[in-house]
C-alpha cells in the first residue's frame, strides 16, 4: 500500500475517447489507491479547457464505481497551456491558473501545481508540471540558452500556441520553488515516509533519450527536461520515485535510491505504469498498462 497508477500524454483527439476509456476500465480491475495523470491530455490548442474536462470526467465516471475509489491527482502538460486565440490574451495563464484547476475541482481530482501534497496511508504524491529551462540542453551542440529561447519557433510547436508574457527559465523556477515547498513540507511530516514525485518534464539525465547523431531529435532536449529540479529532488532522502512524461519514450531506471521512469505513452496509445510503494521500488516491478 498504497497502489498508484500514473498516466499521461493522453492527447485527447489523437487517442480517441474509446481507448480512454478502455484504459481507465482496465485500470479499475487494479483496485488503485491513488490514480494520476502526469500532463498533456489534450492536443488541440482551440478546445484544451474542453478536452482536458472531459478526460478528467471519463475518469471520475469510471472511478467512482469502484468499491474504495482511489484518490484522483492531475497535472498539466505543456499542451494544456495552448492558447485559444479567439479567448483574447493571457489566456494560457487563465488555463493554468484557473480553468484547468476548477476542472479538476469539478471532478474530485486533487490539482497537484498547488498543493503541497496528497498523502495516502505514510505516502507523500506531489509534483507540477516541471517544465523546461534549457538544462537539459544536448551538451556537444554549442547553442546556449538565449539560442534555445529565440529559436524555439522553430524547433518546438509551444512557442507558438502559448500566449502572455511568457519566459519558460521563469516559468520552471516557479515550478522548481513550488516542489521545493511540496517536498520540504512532505518532508517535515513525521507521518510521511516515501515521497512520490511526478512531474510531465523529465528531470533526470537517465529519463532523457539521446539519440546519437538525430540532430534535429537531440537540439529538442533543451525543451525536453528540467535536470535542475532532478538535482533539487535528490536533496530530499524521502523520495523513492519520480515518474514523467511529455518525451512519450519508455525510460526505467535508478539515480541513486530513486526509481525513475518517464511513462511510453504513443499518441493514439497512452499508457499506465503501476507500483506498489510498499515494495523496495529500486528493484520492484513496474508494470506497464496497454490496450492497444
Ligand atoms: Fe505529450
Ligand atoms: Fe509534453
Amino acid at each position: 500500500m498504497p497502489k498508484i497508477a500514473i498516466t499521461s500524454d493522453i492527447h485527447l483527439g489523437h487517442t480517441t475517447e474509446k481507448t480512454v476509456i478502455r484504459l481507465i476500465q482496465r485500470l479499475t480491475e487494479e483496485e488503485l489507491d491513488i490514480f494520476a495523470i502526469a500532463g498533456d491530455l489534450t492536443s488541440c490548442p482551440w478546445t484544451v479547457a474542453k478536452d482536458f474536462e472531459r478526460i478528467l470526467e471519463l475518469c471520475a465516471e469510471r472511478f467512482k464505481l469502484d468499491a474504495i475509489p482511489p484518490q484522483l491527482c492531475v497535472l498539466p502538460g505543456n499542451h494544456d497551456f495552448y492558447k485559444d486565440s479567439r479567448k483574447g490574451k493571457g489566456y494560457s495563464r487563465k488555463l493554468y491558473n484557473e480553468l484547468l484547476p476548477k476542472a479538476a475541482t469539478n471532478h474530485g481530482f486533487n490539482w497537484l501545481d498547488e498543493l503541497e501534497f496528497v498523502q495516502c496511508d505514510d505516502v507523500a504524491i506531489l509534483g507540477n508540471v516541471g517544465w523546461y529551462d534549457y538544462s537539459a540542453k544536448d551538451p556537444n551542440i554549442p547553442k546556449n540558452d538565449k539560442w534555445y529561447w529565440a529559436n524555439k519557433h522553430t524547433i518546438i510547436a509551444d512557442k507558438e500556441h502559448i500566449d502572455g508574457d511568457w519566459s519558460d527559465k521563469k516559468f520552471a523556477r516557479e515550478c522548481r520553488d513550488h516542489l521545493e515547498e511540496a517536498l520540504t513540507a512532505a518532508t517535515e511530516s513525521p507521518e510521511i515516509k516515501k515521497i512520490v514525485v511526478i512531474t510531465h518534464v523529465p528531470v533526470f539525465e537517465e529519463q532523457m533519450t539521446r539519440r546519437v547523431g538525430d540532430y534535429n531529435w537531440n537540439i529538442g532536449s533543451a525543451y525536453f527536461g528540467h535536470l535542475t529540479m532532478g538535482d533539487l529532488i535528490k536533496k530530499f532522502s524521502k523520495v523513492k520515485i519520480v515518474v514523467s512524461g511529455h518525451t512519450h519514450t519508455g525510460r526505467d531506471a535508478v539515480v541513486g535510491d530513486i526509481r525513475t521512469c518517464v511513462i511510453p505513452s504513443e499518441y493514439k496509445y497512452p499508457k499506465a505504469l503501476i507500483f506498489d510503494t510498499k515494495e523496495d521500488l529500486t528493484t520492484a516491478p513496474i508494470d506497464i498498462i496497454r490496450v492497444n
